[in-house]
């Protein structure tokens, strides 16, 4: 009898994880393509002798997921580590509750690694306190080319292409433009068209510097007036529908093109669909020389527990380590952040966005995205994704929405 609880319990100990620490990680990624994504970031944890403790909080671009962690921290038990980015990362740091990487960071060598740019959105007062896990390009068009041939239509490089092949693509009784009605979601459309209308200059003004006279201008008056044509072809189910499952039309033939950011592509890897066969990556119309990035770091959190600091410091070695900026990259349809990983297993569309990245760099094009939180800070972002919303779902007239988004975009 003995003997065989001996062996039993020898069996369940080599069973057990044999993790060091676990952290537990806030994040937003549960779609397919995201969710494949983040379970890299569990195998390279995991390869380290961490073990992981999931916090997902399902709702795109991390509403949802904010107000989670807010509850959080207030009531005194952050997670290790929360998918949080840009300007949100200075906001956290001024309520004094991150916990500091810079002691990986520097025997990593990180600013050799990272565009300066990118380095200093990581740190709080000079000191590391967040790991970038990607670049996600935001100026996207996904469009499907069964879909364009059963219309009899071609990819749109300009506006009037943009158009002429959205009408034939409804006359050929297809969706023309897969779209989800929700705040985030009209943002991402409104600043791709911003882009695209007025340039990387007049997006920088109006959308990064918040300036009153670019917000009330002609320009951002035809913007407006652009995104009311595209509202005509968006179908009448859009009220509320998450931004895969419009993905999921595109992907199915249902509907012709989607205006997002890469991570539309992660889902059709998930789907085992291949650029430029069963899709194609189109900059949104007149955008091609520009770069609307967004960035997703993982902020560390002072959790209080001593075996908290060495798994951080575990954590954001593994995200910024080669492997894992590769395998996560894949999957997400980004593409690395740091310097010295191999382009040889990223797709077209990737090199594209790695090659467009540096590109738009040398001339002033790498503009970082309102909608997905890298521009502004959060409060006046809310308040202007909610009269692009209104705008959306109203009548409103163009110009009174440039004033109104001026108004909001002086909310502190
Ligand atoms: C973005 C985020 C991406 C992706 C997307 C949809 O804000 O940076 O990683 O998750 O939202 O949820």
């Amino acid at each position: 009898m003995k003997r065989t609880l001996a062996a039993a319990l020898a069996a369940f100990a080599c069973m057990a994880p044999s993790h060091a620490a676990d952290v537990e990680v806030l994040h937003y990624w549960t779609s397919g393509g995201e969710a494949r994504s983040a379970a890299e970031l569990k195998k390279a944890l995991a390869a380290r002798g961490i073990g992981w403790k999931d916090f997902a909080v399902a709702g795109g671009a991390g509403d949802n997921a904010a107000t989670a962690l807010k509850a959080r921290v207030m009531s005194g038990s952050p997670p290790s580590a929360a998918q949080v980015k840009g300007p949100a990362i200075q906001e956290w740091g001024d309520e004094g509750v991150l916990a500091s990487i810079d002691a990986v960071a520097r025997a990593e060598k990180w600013d050799a690694l990272l565009p300066p740019a990118v380095a200093a959105i990581m740190k709080y007062k000079g000191r590391y306190v967040a790991a970038p896990v990607n670049v996600h390009r935001v100026n996207w068009l996904w469009v499907n080319p069964a879909v364009l041939k059963k219309a009899g239509a071609t990819a749109p490089a300009t506006f009037d292409e943009f158009f002429a092949a959205a009408d034939k693509i409804k006359a050929a009784g297809l969706v023309a433009v897969a779209h989800g009605g929700q705040p985030w979601q009209d943002a991402t459309l409104f600043e791709s068209v911003a882009l695209g209308v007025g340039g990387p200059e007049f997006y920088r003004k109006a959308l990064v510097q918040l300036d009153q006279a670019t917000l009330t201008s002609p320009t951002m008056v035809k913007t407006f007036d652009t995104l009311a044509r595209i509202k005509t072809y968006i179908d009448r189910g859009a009220a509320g529908r998450d931004w895969n499952l419009a993905t999921a039309m595109v992907i199915n033939g249902k509907a012709g093109m989607q205006f997002m950011g890469d991570w539309a592509k992660g889902e059709f890897t998930a789907a085992g669909r291949k650029p430029g066969v069963d899709f194609l990556c189109v900059p949104a119309p007149g955008t091609a020389n520009a770069f609307t990035y967004n960035i997703d770091s993982m902020l560390m959190f002072e959790t209080g527990k001593s075996d908290q600091p060495k798994a951080q410091q575990a954590l954001a070695s593994a995200i910024m380590s080669p492997a894992f900026q590769e395998s996560f990259n894949l999957n997400k349809g980004s593409i690395p952040v740091r310097a010295g990983v191999p382009r040889t297993r990223f797709d077209a569309c990737a090199i594209k966005s790695m090659d467009d990245m540096t590109a738009s760099g040398k001339r002033g094009a790498f503009v970082p995205s309102m909608a997905h939180n890298m521009a502004v800070a959060p409060a006046a972002q809310g308040a202007m994704m909610d009269v692009i919303a209104r705008f959306m779902n109203s009548k409103m007239a163009s110009k009174d929405a440039a004033a109104a988004l001026a108004k909001a975009a002086k909310t502190r």
